[in-house]
């Protein structure tokens, strides 16, 4: 099947649909799609995008572009823009200009009308304002003929060594019609053996950085431990567990704030952030995926993006049940020689 990716940051969702990459000594197999058409409108993630895969990505505003300019293709696959949404700014007026750039993905379904389409964006979105908004997004995406199912996944629970949450949505264009089931959890937290949780230390080689650029100013850990003790301040992650969600400010992250971040040396009272390298291994990035930019552009990119083992999952779910379905199709057909209405065979 082919892809369009919209909002395609440096293509963590496209990796993740493409699949035959390894993380962690497994691999994970190619999945039977082609990306023929990408597009993010910042600069620096098409260029990380543009050195991993091989159809460059289109740098354009989606607002903007020409949506005839698009070839045609089966699955339109988009994280449109959450900070709006998020849980972490719910002062944000979700009515924001980014708010609305899903209107644009469900123009494309309108235009384009691809078999399928698969979209993700933060958990928050689900109950903003008791669900309302999303129940609108869910409703406009069906009213563009699709069939349109979500679910809340912990990216943990699939093999990805972060406890981040979001949802996806699936829809299945109407004539094509089955109950896509979404794919069951691999990983849990009292799981045992290779089934539990994947911790950190599979992903931190050492707690001791190599470029001393990672650490904390003595400075910034006396405003910590200055800050109120009430508040949640130098979450330093345990190695025996996943890593709290990573986000997009990874370049900005600070010990008086939410992020996760790792103690070093307790005694000496020594802190750091991690690395490009591992905050790209905690959204299950494999060590092949390069990020040839600046460790700003690269922490936003990382923060940003889906992480490839839960979309490889999905996408395989999906390829999997689609095919089912086109081959119990074309069954029926032979038997009964006649094309049933609506049955589109790819
Ligand atoms: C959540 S990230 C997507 C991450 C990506 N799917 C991945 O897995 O790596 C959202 C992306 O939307 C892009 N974006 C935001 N506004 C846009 C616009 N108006 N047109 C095109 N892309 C936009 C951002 O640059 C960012 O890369």
């Amino acid at each position: 099947m082919t892809i369009a990716s919209m909002f395609s940051g440096c293509g963590g969702s496209d990796l993740g649909l493409v699949g035959g990459f390894s993380f962690l000594g497994k691999k994970y197999k190619k999945l039977p799609y082609d990306i023929v058409f990408a597009l993010d409108n910042d600069a620096k993630a098409v260029e990380t995008y543009n050195y991993n895969f091989n159809v460059p990505a289109t740098l354009a505003d989606i607002e903007t572009f020409d949506i005839k300019n698009m070839p045609d293709f089966d699955v339109l696959i988009g994280g449109f823009p959450c900070q709006s949404f998020s849980t972490v700014n719910p002062t944000k007026n979700p009515f924001d200009k980014r708010g609305k750039l899903y209107k644009r993905m469900s123009q494309i379904l309108s235009t384009k009308k691809p078999k399928f389409f698969i979209a993700e964006n933060v958990k928050g979105l689900v109950v903003l304002q008791g669900g309302k908004i999303f129940e609108d997004i869910k409703k406009d995406f069906a009213a563009q003929g699709y069939i349109v199912k979500h679910k809340v996944f912990n990216a943990a629970d699939y093999g990805v060594p972060q406890k981040r949450e979001r949802v996806f949505i699936v829809g299945i264009r109407e004539d094509i019609a089955f109950d896509f089931k979404f794919p069951e959890a691999t990983h849990s937290e009292y799981g045992n053996g290779p089934r539990q949780w994947v911790p950190l230390k599979k992903v931190i080689d050492s707690l001791i950085p190599e470029n001393p650029k990672y650490y904390f100013s003595k400075k910034a850990v006396e405003g910590m431990k200055n800050a109120k003790k009430n508040m949640k301040r130098g979450l330093s992650q345990s190695l025996e567990g996943p890593s709290l969600t990573i986000t997009s400010h990874l370049a900005k992250v600070s010990l008086n704030s939410r992020d996760p971040v790792l103690l070093v040396d307790e005694k000496k009272e020594i802190y750091r952030r991690f690395s490009p390298l591992e905050a790209a291994r905690i959204q299950s990035f494999p060590d092949s995926f390069k990020f040839p930019v600046s460790d700003a552009s690269a922490y936003k990119q990382i923060g940003n993006a889906i992480p490839p083992l839960l979309m490889w999952h999905v996408a395989s779910a999906l390829a999997e049940q689609a095919k089912e379905k086109i081959i119990t199709e074309s069954h029926s057909i032979r038997k009964h020689s006649v094309r049933p209405k609506n049955v589109v065979l790819s």
